[in-house]
């Protein structure tokens, strides 16, 4: 029984294309479980950087299978650029990447959607990809599947049916010329042919894969306070990057699941509008962005950064049921002489035991920090236990015993070989 999946713990970007390129030494398949190219997950091998948005990032080791989960929301021009880019810095990608046949499509006009509805003062800070209009789609059951595409009656029907509605909406609502018919099956149609050699018919493949013994790291994109389920609602993204997403997305049993790993930033970073309770609107924030390079992978924004916020990472381990976690960019904070971490939430002057989910409140929250010496000295690149400064040891110990996991892979830098494993 080996399924290990990779889950991202706060807002996203927390080095989960590290941990997953690291840990997928030792698997034969990853499968990405949800998300789409909203995604920007970084790898860094022998300093060459590789930035991959669909793909699974399983991709740039060779022999690994890669599989685009139903859970997946797809872009199939990301998709070829990405192809694209990775054949551009000599990856082989022929016979190793599947689409399962359930997977959705993000469509040009999903893309035209999300940039109007962030166009008004209520904008969620989306990435702009058509994340959320293709997941509307999904659930109002008039999306277009991978496999729709080999069906021309239902491909037709579908897409007349969604675009009766888009349009009626392009007119009254947003103002804007119609989104075209004719254009729209022609792109279908001309994609159709180029993905073709990636789409399996049978959607429970990777189940079989692991009948067969394969050994299987299921990659989840975002993290768990972007999960439009348990997320800082309406801030968050349209899937569940939550270890529930995990076996809807790729279609395994959950009882195959044997390790859930949290990729936890040792401070935390978010992109995009919303509550963010440890956030530094100051030269710290600026330090920490400017040493931990916050600019976003997919988009370039800046990312806004803050102290490790431990009220929120007990929520999520509580919601993913963590059995060890990952800390990235330990390295980062190296520079600083005191470093905080929030213990607590205080909402009115009182102390409070639970996350709050509706982000009036979030925003009200006043956190509660608990000051740590710096370790005065670089890390960077450490790979024995042993060779870490008493104090960032000491920062780590204080994280584990808060949280109630034990942590595994400490990342002290972005190189692949930068980690220290316990
Ligand atoms: P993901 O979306 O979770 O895969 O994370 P991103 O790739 O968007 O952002 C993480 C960034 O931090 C990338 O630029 C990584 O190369 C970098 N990174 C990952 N781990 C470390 C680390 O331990 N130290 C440093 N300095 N950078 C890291
Ligand atoms: P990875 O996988 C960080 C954020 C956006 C926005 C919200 C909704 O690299 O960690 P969307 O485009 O999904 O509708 O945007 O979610 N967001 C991310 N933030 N990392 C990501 O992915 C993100 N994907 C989406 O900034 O706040
Ligand atoms: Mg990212």
């Amino acid at each position: 029984m080996s399924v290990i999946v990779v889950v991202g713990s706060q807002w996203g970007d927390e080095g989960k294309g590290k941990i997953v390129d690291l840990i997928s030494e030792s698997v034969d398949v990853v499968v990405r479980y949800q998300g789409g190219a909203n995604a920007g997950h970084t790898i860094f091998v022998n300093n060459k950087k590789f930035v991959l948005h669909l793909i699974p990032s399983g991709i740039v080791r060779n022999n690994i299978l890669c599989i685009i989960g139903n859970g997946v929301v797809l872009d199939p021009t990301a998709f070829f650029e990405e192809l694209e880019f990775l054949e551009d810095n000599k990856i082989k990608t022929s016979n190793r990447i599947l689409i399962l046949p359930n997977t959705h499509l993000v469509l040009p006009f999903h893309k035209v959607i999300d940039k109007l509805n962030e166009q008004g003062n209520d904008k969620i800070g989306t990435t702009g990809r058509g994340i959320g209009p293709a997941y509307t789609d999904k659930y109002y059951r008039l999306g277009i599947r991978a496999i729709d595409l080999f069906n021309d009656d239902y491909l037709i029907n579908i897409l007349k049916r969604n675009l009766a509605i888009k349009n009626s909406l392009a007119k009254s609502y947003y103002e804007v010329n119609e989104f075209s018919f004719e254009s729209t099956l022609n792109y279908l149609f001309e994609i159709r042919n180029k993905l073709k050699e990636y789409i399996v018919k049978d959607s429970t493949i990777v189940s079989r894969l692991l009948e067969e013994g394969k050994k299987i790291l299921l990659e989840g994109a975002q993290g768990a306070l972007l999960d439009v389920d348990h997320g800082t609602y309406p801030f968050v993204t349209s899937s569940n990057p939550t270890i529930g997403g995990a076996i809807t997305g790729t279609g395994i049993p959950s009882k195959r699941i044997s390790e859930i790993i949290g990729v936890t930033k040792a401070y935390c970073t978010r992109v995009g509008d919303g509550p963010f309770p440890t956030e530094l609107n100051n030269e710290m924030g600026d330090h920490i962005r400017e040493y931990g390079n916050e600019y976003g992978a997919t988009t370039g924004r800046p990312r806004r950064c803050g102290w490790l916020d431990l009220p929120a990472l007990k929520y999520s381990a509580k919601i993913n049921g963590f059995d060890s976690l990952a800390i990235t960019k330990l390295d980062v904070l190296s520079q600083l002489d005191k470093i905080s971490i929030c213990t607590a939430y205080k909402l009115n002057g009182e102390i409070i035991d639970y996350f709050p989910i509706d982000t009036t409140t979030l925003y009200n929250v006043e956190p509660v920090y608990k000051e740590f010496e710096g370790w005065g000295t670089s890390i960077q690149g450490l790979r024995k236990i042993e060779q870490l400064p008493a104090n960032a040891r000491k920062y780590l110990e204080f994280i584990e015993e808060n949280i109630k996991v034990k942590i595994k892979i400490i990342s002290t830098g972005f190189e692949r070989n930068d980690t220290i494993i316990i």
